[in-house]
């Protein structure tokens, strides 16, 4: 069904408008750090199902849900030491943890899959900090894009690829991190690397004072990580040293390229460019190349969506 899409301001007003929308079972998308959600009330069955609609998101695929912070947490899932040492180390910030639920969560069966875990996660950028407060529960959402597509990091990036098909969303400029929160799932014996991200491994690593275990791709616990995820339409080639024909070059560091993530190799710059480069250049409709990225800190979670974008489809 189409209806029109409300961009909203990040002033007192826009919030408090997104937070009523929020209560009335709408769909609002928000900027976090790492990318823009598109958020639902997480205890509102049908506004839930409504994210999984404007999507076109597969039903099996489990949603994260964002808190304002830590407060009643334990009335959703079972605490642990490991859940304690990363939420302290890295609340607010762009870490989810997967945790075991807890009977009488109160949140939506849909948010979970059906699973008997829930994605948690308590976001430090300032808009979604003062929406969270100011709605008082959780939201489930996901990366606010058509679902297997690039994910937004901009309100126009949200509005091209689900104008239309939601109620607002709240303009705040573009997302400070630009990828997707790490995920660790805290529900088996050891803390398990779900999903690389914008919270680099080497970090939840010192925290915890051990490494962490990988996720085994036979046993999809994090179906976002099937192999072709975040595509652009156009074809990828990774590692690539120049453009060949009708490529257009995606560069990191010193070099001459279309468009460059970083010109001082700095990952972090980098990490902010990547969707908001790949979304500039799939509207070029030419095939693209990117030079290689080192595979250390962020680099990781960059070469992890740029193998999904360049996963045969
Ligand atoms: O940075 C982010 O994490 C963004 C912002 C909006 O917070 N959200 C995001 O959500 O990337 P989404 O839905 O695009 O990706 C969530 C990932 C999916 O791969 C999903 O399968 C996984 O989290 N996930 C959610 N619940 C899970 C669970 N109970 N067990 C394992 N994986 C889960
Ligand atoms: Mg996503």
């Amino acid at each position: 069904m189409s209806q029109e899409t409300t961009i909203l301001q990040p002033d007192a007003a826009g919030i408090s408008q997104a937070a009523a929308l929020l209560a009335q079972g709408h769909l609002v998308a928000f900027p976090t750090e790492t990318v823009y959600g598109l958020g639902a009330d997480a205890r509102n069955g049908r506004a839930v199902a409504a994210i999984y609609e404007a999507k076109g998101r597969p039903s099996f695929n489990p949603l994260i849900v964002h808190l304002h912070n830590t407060d009643v947490i334990q009335t959703y899932v079972q605490w642990s030491d490991a859940a304690e040492i990363l939420a302290s180390a890295f609340w607010p910030g762009p870490l989810t943890l997967v945790l075991p639920l807890k009977e009488g969560h109160g949140l939506s069966g849909l948010v979970t899959a059906g699973l008997d875990t829930v994605a948690l996660r308590v976001p430090a950028h300032a808009l979604a900090r003062k929406l969270l407060a100011e709605f008082g529960g959780p939201v489930a959402a996901p990366s606010a894009n058509p679902s297997g597509r690039i994910s937004a990091t901009t309100a126009a990036h949200v509005l091209s690829g689900l104008g239309g098909r939601i109620a607002a969303v709240v303009d705040d400029g573009p997302c400070p991190v630009g990828l997707e929160s790490t995920i660790v799932g805290l529900q088996g014996a050891k803390p398990t690397l779900l999903r690389a991200g914008g919270l680099p491994q080497e970090a939840i690593e010192a925290a915890l004072g051990h490494p962490l275990d990988l996720a085994n791709g036979a046993d999809i616990t994090a179906p976002g990580q099937l192999a072709s995820h975040y595509a652009p339409g156009a074809s990828v080639r990774l590692n690539a040293a120049q453009a060949n024909g009708d490529e257009v070059l995606l560069g990191f560091g010193p070099m001459a390229c279309d468009l460059n993530l970083s010109e001082t190799a700095d990952l972090v710059e980098a990490a902010a460019n990547l969707f908001e480069f790949l979304h500039q250049l799939d509207a070029l409709k030419r095939p693209i190349a990117v030079a290689p990225i080192p595979a250390h800190g962020l680099g990781r979670a960059i070469n992890d969506r740029l193998q999904r974008a360049a996963a045969p489809r």
